[in-house]
């Protein structure tokens, strides 16, 4: 049985988690409606991620007999100055996501609950890989700065990530 303490915590993160896919979905907009078809697609792709991050902490919680309560979702930032701004946001927010799921861990910690702390690794671990991949966009971009070939290229191949759907398709 999940802990009242980490229940809670970690439907705040479900509204979280969801926010980040509403956040990346309206960057996919914004990229679209600026004809970065690539760049939309790859934000795209993050959303759906963000959804799936949701429900494994929906499932974790029903898998610990505990109660899924969802919130209410702020409406996301719509309007963005550049690419470049749209992916400094990303690794921003991706920042802060970190920092909430290592508060998460240390709820699990100090309530001793070890299958939270188990299930919160992968969770760990992953955000390494979410500030790397936004990181590491938002450098090109900087090097690119306005030479439109180069972003032309960087849209085209940030364009070949796929969604699940895209994959299984
Ligand atoms: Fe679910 Fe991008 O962290």
């Amino acid at each position: 049985m999940l802990g009242k303490a980490v229940e809670e915590a970690m439907n705040e993160q479900i509204k979280n988690e969801l926010f980040s896919a509403y956040q990346y979905l309206s960057m996919a907009a914004y990229c679209e409606s600026e004809n970065f078809p690539g760049f939309a697609q790859w934000m795209r792709a993050q959303s759906q991620e963000e959804t799936g991050h949701a429900m494994k902490f929906y499932d974790f919680i029903l898998e610990r007999n505990g109660r899924v309560v969802l919130q209410g979702i702020d409406a996301p930032v719509v309007e963005f100055g550049s690419p470049l701004e749209v992916f400094e946001q990303a690794l921003e927010h991706e920042k802060k996501v970190t920092a909430m799921i290592h508060d998460l861990y240390g709820l699990a910690v100090r309530e001793n609950d070890y299958a939270s702390q188990t299930f919160l690794q992968w969770f760990v671990t992953e955000q390494v890989e979410e500030e790397k991949n936004a990181g590491d966009v938002v450098e090109t971009l900087k090097m690119i700065g306005d030479k439109s070939e180069a972003l032309f290229l960087l849209d085209r191949e940030l364009g070949q990530r796929r969604t699940e759907e895209q994959q299984a398709g």
